[in-house]
């Protein structure tokens, strides 16, 4: 074990993208225990658009991360002593670790994954939280029927691959939406979307005409603003628009809604927002599936890891220049 731990604690409130002033790196005694914890040496942190929203003042589903707290975050690690009666030494566990390369934990909210099914980064990926957002928001929330026209936005993230694999899957045609050529080409030739549009460098309404032409029957929204609103223009009757995020708007002031919500009453179509976190009493179950899905190799997952702990401002970044591909994690 390393005699100290590495942390990163919140320092002042980002105005836009979040910068290195930000945050506070510091070396601190490892944690001892009592009764009732354990500690977990974390090997890989989960690093998501979610941050940007926990470290903003105001009303939320969360409370923010407060000044001066370890900033708030996803992860895995090994538990490398107990005194809790229901984890031992050696157990592999997913959490809300932080950032930070030991943490102390009484066990709340704390699963058992184990390193036979999936390598230890994939229960933060496919099988972690943003797989499980992807599974119940498209199966449940979007309520996926065969024959569908889906739509992803964020296709080549860690949410919209797998919301893309899952639809097709279950048989229907998918469009997925990304920013630049090599994404386009990875969800299309790699992950088997039907049609890829990058929005970088395409009329996103123009191009959803195209590939859409009898509309959208369920848009599965991970990015808001102007995206969203081009969806808006071209859904079929009674289509389904799921509000998984809008990460086009996380670090703005003003966040810019719909303007073409109108198409909702013309088509009867729905919009709904949800959480990932409302369905964990049935998460296990859908570890299951996709654990079957992945051994048999009707999806896949992909893990984009960033190697060392001091670099989780600049890495945090990339979900928002849009430089990784697939689930972005930062290795301790
Ligand atoms: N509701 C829930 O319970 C829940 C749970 C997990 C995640 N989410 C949400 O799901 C969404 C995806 O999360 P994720 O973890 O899978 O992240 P991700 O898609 O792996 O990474 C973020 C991606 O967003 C894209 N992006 C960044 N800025 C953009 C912009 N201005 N316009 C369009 N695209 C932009 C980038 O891809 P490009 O290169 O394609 O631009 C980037 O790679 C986020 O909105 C997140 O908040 C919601």
């Amino acid at each position: 074990m390393q005699s100290k731990n590495r942390q990163f604690k919140l320092a002042s409130r980002p105005n836009g993208l979040p910068n290195d002033m930000n945050w506070s790196f510091s070396e601190e005694p490892i944690p001892s225990l009592i009764d009732g914890e354990f500690l977990v040496k974390v090997k890989y942190i989960s690093l998501d658009p979610a941050m940007r929203g926990w470290i903003r003042e105001g009303k939320s589903y969360t409370p923010p991360v407060k000044i001066g707290e370890i900033m708030r975050a996803l992860g895995v690690g090994e538990v490398i002593e107990s005194k809790h009666s229901g984890f031992a030494v050696g157990d592999f566990v997913s959490g809300i670790f932080g950032v930070q390369a030991y943490a102390k934990s009484k066990g709340d909210m704390v699963n058992k994954v184990y390193p036979t099914i999936a390598p230890l980064p994939v229960f933060l990926s496919a099988l972690g939280m943003t797989g499980l957002t992807a599974y119940f928001g498209l199966l449940d929330v979007g309520e996926l029927k065969s024959n569908d026209t889906v739509v992803v936005s964020g296709a080549a993230g860690a949410v919209g691959m797998m919301v893309g694999q899952i639809a097709k899957l279950k048989g229907n045609k998918v469009i997925g939406i990304a920013g630049g050529k090599d994404k386009c080409k990875y969800i299309v030739d790699e992950l088997g979307f039907d049609a890829a549009i990058d929005y970088k460098n395409e009329n996103v309404k123009q191009a959803l005409q195209k590939q859409c032409p009898n509309g959208i029957d369920l848009y599965f929204d991970n990015v808001g603003g102007d995206i969203l609103d081009d969806a808006l223009s071209q859904l079929a009757m009674h289509a389904r628009v799921v509000i998984c995020g809008a990460i086009s708007q996380y670090n703005s002031t003003t966040i810019k809604g719909p303007a073409n919500y109108l198409s909702l009453l013309v088509n009867r179509a729905t919009m709904k927002g949800f959480l990932v976190f409302d369905y964990s009493q049935k998460f296990p179950q859908a570890i299951k599936e996709m654990a079957a899905w992945i051994a048999s190799g009707k999806i896949q997952s992909k893990e984009d890891i960033v190697v060392g702990i001091e670099k989780f401002p600049s890495t945090l970044l990339k979900l928002f220049s849009g430089e990784n591909t697939g689930k972005l994690i930062l290795e301790v």
